[in-house]
């Protein structure tokens, strides 16, 4: 295996913008000084190609332990190495819940045997864990679950919310829907009968009172707080401002996430796509579409992260409300990124700020996100003139399929390094390959 491996002739995406520089690879970390070329086990001339940090997932579900006939952390983590992904950090709704230092430690433990990319585990609230999400580390923060979803997860009790905000530290993230509204919507339809009950079940009024709750909660505590995958235009206007009422960036409190399927997907898709593109938040409307991208175009929302949540195809065939919630998009989300820069709709700076450098910020992820001297060499070389179709039958993930089965991208991940390893080569993942746990400097932040 080369020690050191030369890429020449990419242009680099850096923190400030796009330069056509050499990266040398060595001893794992990223050398930028020319000076200190000498001694190149292996150069590859990337001449037409993007070098680009890897991509840093901050949700994703791979469902070690407990439930791994879906997926489990080598199939989500070889997903993820062909997708360009080389960090993934992964909600705590497995079986059993991450909701212990214990059960955490556990699962850092399967991860160094299992994962072929570098993870990190959040810590999920309870009611009634706080003395646990007081005492945790090795984490990038604690996940709540203000609204039910796949698991049996919810804090939505005032007293239990207001505890947590009041007395951790961690960073927090929250799933925002609001669960009272969701089962009186769920009442009123009786349960739902047809896949598109459940963007009225849970609708935009859920999703905003819950988004609001929580920002109010973390305000007034003084918490970091990170919105999970956005869904609606009246939440990315209330972000908006609230970002309008902090003037000072670095003053701001609240980041917030946007996922694929949330700006690809809409409730017109019911029809073609039925459970495939079922999952929570629910799907909303075009023009919920339109602002989102908007929202993340300009900034009011800081991250891309897929919610990578897989279930089988078996479990997705049943009727609603029987069938999960929940898609799988690990290996697609760069290259569906990637074409939307194709399309004009982004700009590749953009994703970098948005895949790489804003969840190492927002997570206080140390040494990674960014191409720098001395940082992790975890990249990946794109081609943004690749065509290809996501089709079931090349999908990495356990689960074996795309809500984009069929869909033409142009622009590609082409290899992926992990810490100075390449795991992909366009081809093959490696798959003896181990990734490392995540490092977190919440003293930073
Ligand atoms: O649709 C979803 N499925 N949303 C979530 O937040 C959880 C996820 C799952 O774990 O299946």
């Amino acid at each position: 295996m080369p020690v050191t491996t030369l890429i020449k002739n990419a242009t680099c995406q850096l923190p400030g913008g796009a330069e056509q520089i050499d990266v040398l690879i060595s001893q794992g970390k990223i050398v930028l000084d020319p000076a200190s070329f000498t001694n190149v086990d292996e150069t590859i001339d990337a001449t037409g190609l993007h070098l680009l940090p890897g991509i840093i997932d901050d949700q994703v579900h791979f469902r070690d332990p407990g439930l791994t006939h879906k997926e489990d952390l080598y199939t989500g983590s070889r997903a993820c190495a062909a997708g360009g992904v080389t960090t993934f950090l992964e909600m705590p709704n497995t079986n059993p819940a991450t909701i212990t230092c214990e059960a955490l430690h556990n699962k850092l433990e399967l991860a160094s045997q299992k994962s072929i990319v570098n993870y990190g585990f959040y810590i999920g609230a309870t009611p009634h864990n706080v003395a646990e999400l007081r005492q945790a580390k090795r984490t990038p923060g604690i996940k709540i679950f203000i609204g039910s979803s796949t698991g049996d997860l919810l804090v939505d009790q005032q007293e239990a919310l207001e505890r947590i905000f009041a007395e951790t530290t961690l960073p927090i993230c929250a799933h925002c829907e609001d669960e009272a509204t969701v089962q009186s919507n769920a009442a009123k339809l009786d349960g739902g009968k047809c896949f598109t009950d459940h963007s009225k079940i849970r609708n935009h009024e859920a999703a905003l009172v819950a988004t609001k709750r929580a920002v109010e909660l973390a305000i007034r505590h003084k918490h970091r707080f990170h919105v999970l995958h956005v869904s609606t235009a009246q939440e990315c206007d209330f972000l908006s401002e609230y970002q309008q009422s902090v003037s000072d960036p670095a003053q701001r409190l609240i980041t917030a996430e946007v996922c694929p399927h949330h700006l690809f997907f809409n409730v017109d898709d019911y029809d073609r796509l039925g459970s495939l593109v079922q999952m929570n938040p629910s799907i909303k409307n075009k023009a919920d579409n339109k602002r989102l991208w908007q929202a993340l175009q300009e900034g009011t929302i800081q991250v891309i992260a897929t919610d990578h949540a897989p279930h089988t195809l078996e479990e997705k065939d049943q009727p609603y409300p029987k069938s999960p919630s929940g898609l799988p998009a690990v290996e697609n989300s760069l290259a569906l990124m990637l074409d939307a820069v194709n399309r004009g709709q982004l700009t590749l700076q953009r994703i970098v700020e948005s895949m790489c450098e804003a969840p190492a910020k927002v997570w206080d992820i140390v040494n990674k996100g960014k191409i720098e001297q001395g940082y992790d060499a975890d990249l990946v070389l794109v081609d943004m003139n690749l065509k290809r179709k996501i089709l079931n039958e090349n999908q990495l993930t356990k689960s074996g399929w795309s809500p984009w089965h069929g869909t033409s991208l142009t622009g590609w991940p082409v290899k992926t390094w992990c810490n100075g390893v390449l795991v992909y080569d366009g081809k093959n993942v490696r798959e003896n390959h181990r990734g490392q746990e995540v490092l977190f400097d919440h003293t930073a932040g």
